[in-house]
């Protein structure tokens, strides 16, 4: 079975390919103020090996290679790996951009201290959910962190991707992380949804 929604399957398969990124809905030009405070606050270090799951086009790979860290970005979409090669290229920045499902992450075992995940976790199926968790357990070191920031259930109801509740942020993680911070941040206002609550998801591999 697919990670995503129906709807989300269909719309990622052509969107990288069909739309500008100055079109689509997700793309701020800019990473989110949570995790700006993550790497101002060295909860993510430089020298942090740090797998981004779902990377799109490349913004926050881009962001945690120009503060040191060495980053692996993966997607399936090839026309999203395309967009975050030019943008790393115009940096200059190192970037080892992968194609690969978020199930099966080609990566070895424990080799991130972090994983993050921007706006991947609200498309997955409910009952998928605990799959995708125990692939970020098996890339994620004992004591390293899975970063998440997520729609949170505070946002308008509508179209989109699922709003998750505190239940939802919480229940499929526990088994395999301890939880560092779990707070709704409000996030970069868009044409579309002005009123942007997300999730700051901060988890920590179970086991160090
Ligand atoms: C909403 S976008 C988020 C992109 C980026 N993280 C961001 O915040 O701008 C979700 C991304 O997940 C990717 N994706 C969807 N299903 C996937 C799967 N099964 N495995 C890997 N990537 C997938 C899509 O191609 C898309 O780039």
């Amino acid at each position: 079975m697919d990670a995503f929604t129906d709807h989300w399957v269909e719309r990622f398969s052509d969107v990288y390919d069909e739309e500008r990124l100055s079109e689509i809905c997700w793309v701020t030009g800019s990473v989110n103020p949570a995790v700006q405070g993550l790497v101002i606050d060295q909860v993510v270090p430089r020298g942090s090996r740090l797998v981004d799951l779902g990377c799109g086009p490349g913004v926050h790979a881009v962001f945690f290679a120009q503060h040191g860290m060495d980053v692996t970005a993966v997607d399936r979409s090839t026309a999203a790996l395309a967009r975050g090669r030019e943008l790393a290229a115009f940096y200059g920045a190192e970037v080892t951009f992968l194609e690969g499902d978020i199930l099966d992450v080609p990566v070895a075992d424990a080799s991130a201290d972090v994983v993050h995940d921007s706006f991947v976790y609200h498309n997955v199926r409910p009952e998928v959910r605990e799959r995708y968790v125990a692939e970020v357990a098996r890339v994620v070191r004992p004591g390293g962190l899975a970063v998440l920031t997520e729609f949170s259930d505070r946002m308008t109801p509508g179209t989109g991707p699922l709003r998750l509740t505190s239940d939802d942020m919480l229940l499929p993680w526990l088994e395999h992380f301890e939880v560092d911070e779990l707070r709704r941040f409000r996030s970069l206002p868009t044409e579309k949804r002005p009123d942007q609550w997300h999730w700051l998801a901060v988890y920590r591999r179970r086991g160090a």
